[in-house]
């Protein structure tokens, strides 16, 4: 099957639980074209690239091209690999890098929502206090319209970084239907320069989530396990249509015993035909559990600016929005001369 085909079949299979403008909006093509293929109408499709992002245009209809705020979410072959981790760390770095300091919010599908405790948020705290009302989508209520500032919590130090819990506890989720997180995904990327979404651990769910993501970055531990998931997670990624926006980003780099970044590139060469581009390798560090265990709302990123950690995750927010002027890392890898210059001196790392 071609790419064209591809769609074709994609789009068919969206409107088995998505109206025509949400697939339009989501794969960024006119609505009257997705009316024309869900009519049966014959298109003809042609696949063009300009700097920031691809834009596909059907030449039955006038050419409109439709640009749209930045989806960006993670995903693993396994549990526990660092989406949470890496997808927060993103968010905090965004809202520091993005031009003008327009808001950039982090949607939270988690059955168990992890994304505030990552900000370093107590929620049970939270619930404690009675003069605090914790928002989620699964309350959100249609009728009144859903409003971001009723339903999103501002990061305590970051104000234009926004936290959108998606429940409470996890009973909750019965509240919550792909509908409902379509809807809430819609407004949300309107409203906000870039969305990060961290997805819910049901597959089923997540994969009718996947087409609506403009990046998709798959997290792999060095471990062969976790490599060998990344062949297990292709085929989903082809399914919806995926591939070429999907990127790999090792996490844990260091840690005893795991590959190094090279070795993982090699194994996973060997192992598929075409592999995911690598974006970053993110270093093992004892930051994160410091920070998270602390008790206070500190995080790596705000804590830590220059630590390898921090430089990566802005060396990959450099490659998701190249257009931003992002302070680059003072080398390419984690641990470069620099890093190697100030040991050397007897400078620890910030
Ligand atoms: N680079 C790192 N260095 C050290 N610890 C890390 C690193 N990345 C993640 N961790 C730790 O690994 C654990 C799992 O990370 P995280 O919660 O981000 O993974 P996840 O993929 O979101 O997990 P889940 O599948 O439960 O949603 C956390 O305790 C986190 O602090
Ligand atoms: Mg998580």
């Amino acid at each position: 099957m071609n790419e064209a085909e591809r769609l074709k079949q994609q789009i068919k299979e969206m409107s088995e639980y998505c109206n025509a403008q949400g697939i339009a909006d989501a794969l960024r093509i006119p609505v009257e074209a997705v009316q024309a293929i869900l009519e049966g109408k014959d298109v003809e499709i042609e696949k063009t690239q300009n700097d920031d992002q691809p834009i596909i245009q059907l030449k039955t209809t006038t050419k409109t091209r439709f640009v749209r705020n930045n989806i960006v979410t993670a995903i693993s072959p396994g549990g526990g690999k660092g989406n949470t981790t890496l997808l927060t760390s993103l968010a905090a770095a965004a809202a520091i890098n993005v031009p003008n300091k327009r808001p950039v919010a982090i949607l939270d599908l988690a059955e168990f929502p992890k994304v505030p405790t990552a900000y370093g948020i107590r929620y049970l705290e939270v619930l404690e206090n009675p003069d605090i009302l914790w928002p989620s989508i699964s309350t959100w209520d249609d009728s009144m319209g859903y409003s971001i500032d009723t339903c999103a919590i501002p990061h305590p130090d970051l104000e234009n970084l926004y936290i959108v819990p998606g429940v409470m506890v996890a009973d909750n989720y019965h509240e919550l239907d792909l509908n409902k997180i379509l809807k809430v995904i819609e407004l949300l990327q309107r409203q906000f320069e870039m969305l990060f979404i961290d997805l819910p651990k049901n597959f089923f769910l997540a994969e009718k989530l996947l087409p609506f993501m403009d990046t998709v970055l798959i997290t792999v531990t060095p471990e062969y396990g976790s490599l060998e998931g990344v062949v297990q997670l292709l085929p989903t990624l082809n399914k919806v249509n995926k591939i070429e926006q999907s990127f790999i980003v090792f996490n844990r780099v260091g840690y005893p015993g795991f590959f190094d970044t090279q070795e993982c590139q090699e194994m996973l060469k060997n192992m598929m035909k075409q592999m995911p581009e690598r974006v970053g390798s993110l270093p093992e560090t004892d930051s994160i559990i410091k920070y998270l265990n602390s008790g206070k709302m500190e995080t790596v990123i705000l804590k830590e600016p220059h630590s390898a950690f921090a430089k990566e995750v802005n060396h990959i927010l450099n490659q998701l929005c190249p257009h931003w002027s992002i302070a680059k890392p003072s080398s390419g890898s984690s641990d470069g001369i620099a890093s190697i210059f100030k040991k050397l001196l007897g400078k620890k790392e910030a």
